[in-house]
């Protein structure tokens, strides 16, 4: 694992919240098993992957000073946070790239309490692939009484004979499928992570996928928990009990997880994934010893404090139809790539594959030059019908705005919960509905980065 990293995600914290944290992507090497068992080549921010965990009061600034340490230029994007437009991270759309030896400075206020992450937008496959992404924890008043705040970052390698991460990116039949999946999860860079804890202990658990494709679903059976947020958003506590808890690449999930007070002191749980058929495997193992914090189980956690984000109004609310179209089984026969239409087989050639609304882009510097997917009013609200005509799902994510996901297949949902990165399945129509109220250009795209490479990428105006 990385230079500051514990199993456990007691990151290093960052130092003095008005002070610019100095971040440095480069080349390097990591360890994804103790005792250098797989030493493997990586992309890390300061040398570890994860990057440092940074951690900012909610209002207060984060200031972040990017040296850029790589051979190829690259950015910093703050997931899920709305930052001004200026700051958003993404190559020409919101600033030049940062070329190799270049420095950059980003400071912005995270209005929003919750858990966020970084990571860059130039490359996004080949940069977050080889490991270069940290968690953004923006700490709440009153948060949840715990007995520890830990961040589990969720990532996956494909690791070959050689023992060494491949660099096999942006292959066309993978991006033109369900994405590029690797062959070994790691949890804060580890590989096969023991979280020890002690009967009775009361967890905050951040769960992040940072992965560039895998879906994860974890199952965390014999224990008892609560979702309390999704994406950074404060949710009615809710059950981890009950069904899949999908998290796609660029979600996040905040869990309370209680470990019974009468587990037995040698008492394992494994946190298991079944996610994709035939590729079950165990994200990590909770290991209890030690004498008991608590001998009596705490009840439900009150939910936290919602965040200050304008709430759409719907009766008033515009509908944008969105159409996601094209990959490998699907019906999409021509698209405009870069304006020009083509048909599909030139696309595949153009490594273009999936469609927004009938347009494709080849790169962001062609995105940034081309028409905008819509310009919306500054200060209004509209609803976004997502509509998956593929046959993958998708997890597509909004910059500069949180949206409330209003309906999936037409039925209203009981909590229209708060995102910024919503799965839609395949054939599935989801909406969602948010307040125009962040000027700027904003990316709408989905996060399996090999899609976003192959197309599925778009950018809407607003203001
Ligand atoms: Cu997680 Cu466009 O980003
Ligand atoms: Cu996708």
């Amino acid at each position: 694992m990385g230079a500051a990293l514990t199993a456990a995600g007691g990151f290093a914290a960052s130092a003095a919240p008005h002070q610019p944290v100095a971040l440095r992507p480069s080349a390097g090497t990591i360890s994804l098993a103790a005792a250098g068992k797989l030493d493997i080549a990586a992309w890390t921010y300061n040398g570890s992957s994860p990057g440092q965990t940074l951690r900012v009061k909610q209002g207060e600034d984060l200031a972040v000073r990017l040296h850029n340490s790589l051979a190829e230029e690259t950015t910093i994007h703050w997931h899920g946070v709305r930052t001004p437009g200026s700051m958003d991270g993404v190559p020409y759309i919101t600033q030049p790239p940062i070329k190799p030896g270049a420095e950059h400075s980003y400071r912005f206020a995270c209005a929003d309490a919750g858990t966020y992450w970084y990571h860059p937008h130039a490359n996004s496959q080949g940069q977050l692939g080889r490991g270069l992404y940290g968690p953004i924890i923006v700490e709440e008043e009153k948060p949840i009484a715990v007995d520890r705040d830990l961040v589990w970052m969720l990532a996956d390698w494909r690791i070959g004979k050689d023992r060494q991460a491949m660099e096999d990116f942006g292959q066309l039949h993978e991006s033109s499928h369900a994405g590029r999946l690797g062959n070994a999860v790691t949890v804060n860079g580890e590989l096969e992570t023991v979280l020890r804890v002690r009967p009775g202990e009361r967890l905050r658990l951040r769960l992040i996928n940072a992965a560039t494709a895998r879906i994860f679903a974890p199952e965390f059976s014999g224990l008892s928990g609560w979702i309390v947020a999704f994406d950074g958003q404060p949710v009615e506590p809710r059950s981890i009990g009950n069904g899949k808890n999908y998290i796609a690449p660029g979600n996040r999930v905040d869990l309370i997880l209680d470990i019974p007070a009468d587990a037995p002191a040698d008492a394992k749980f494994a946190i298991e994934d079944q996610t994709y058929r035939d590729r079950f495997f165990t994200i990590a193992v909770i290991a209890v010893a030690g004498n008991a914090v608590r001998t009596k189980a705490l009840g439900k956690p009150a939910k936290l404090q919602a965040n200050p984000l304008g709430t759409p109004n719907l009766p008033g609310a515009e509908t944008k139809s969105v159409v996601f179209e094209g990959g490998a089984m699907g019906r999409m026969r021509t698209a405009s790539l870069d304006g020009e239409p083509l048909p599909l087989r030139e696309l595949a050639q153009a490594g273009a594959v999936w469609a927004t609304n009938g347009q494709i882009f080849s790169s962001l510097k062609t995105l940034h030059d081309g028409e905008r997917l819509f310009k919306l009013d500054l200060g209004k609200s509209y609803i976004f019908k997502l509509q998956n005509r593929t046959a993958f799902p998708h997890p597509i994510h909004l910059h500069g705005h949180t949206f409330q996901v209003l309906s999936r297949q037409g039925a209203p949902l009981a909590e229209q919960i708060w995102r910024d990165t919503v799965f839609v399945f395949p054939n599935e129509t989801v909406e969602i509905a948010f307040v125009a109220d962040n000027p700027g250009d904003w990316l709408l795209h989905c996060h399996i980065l090999g899609h976003a490479a192959s197309g599925m990428i778009a950018a809407i105006q607003v203001g």
